[in-house]
């Protein structure tokens, strides 16, 4: 178990398109587990793939409450949002956009489907909160960032402060 480098934006491998899990392996399963203790550390409470720049479909989420078990998490490899419904706007941030926060509007409850390190099909579904973090790893995973889910207002007064940040963190 190894706490890995995550990949902050501008990084091009956030948009790089990526591939689907085609073999359920201990090297699979390492990764998941890299990305687990990656997030914990951070901390944050969902880590996609892309981040640690590696651009297959997997992400893992922290599943403490749900299990009422601290450090509890859990792997979705080609996870699949199948069913969604309602609304709800709360404040996001991003592991690859330290010190960025934003309201995003989002769907309330979601049904995934995905499947776990042995390659299982499972569904899970969520809602609250925890939908809110399936969603934006969820997103991840086809390049998607927060942000774009803004209007390009706000996106743009996002991305000027974002550079300026980015340019303190250079020099
Ligand atoms: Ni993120």
């Amino acid at each position: 178990m190894s706490i890995v480098k995550i990949y902050e934006f501008p990084d091009p491998v956030l948009r790089k398109a990526t591939a689907a899990v085609e073999t359920f392996d201990d090297e699979l399963r390492q990764l998941a587990e890299d990305m687990a203790v990656t997030m914990f550390d951070a901390p944050g409470v969902g880590l996609a793939a892309p981040q640690i720049g590696e651009s297959i479909k997997m992400i893992v989420v922290d599943h403490s409450r749900q299990e009422d078990n601290p450090g509890t998490w859990l792997a979705l490899v080609n996870p699949e949002i199948i069913a969604a419904e309602g609304r709800q706007c709360g404040s996001e941030g991003c592991l690859s956009m330290p010190d960025l926060t934003s309201k995003v509007n989002r769907y309330h409850t979601v049904t995934v489907r995905y499947l776990d390190l042995h390659g299982e099909p499972r569904e899970i579904v969520a809602e609250d909160r925890f939908a809110v973090v399936l969603q934006h790893e969820i997103d991840h995973l086809n390049g998607v960032l927060f942000l774009d889910h803004l209007s390009s207002l706000k996106r743009n007064l996002y991305l000027k402060k974002y550079k300026k940040w980015f340019r303190q963190q250079q020099a």
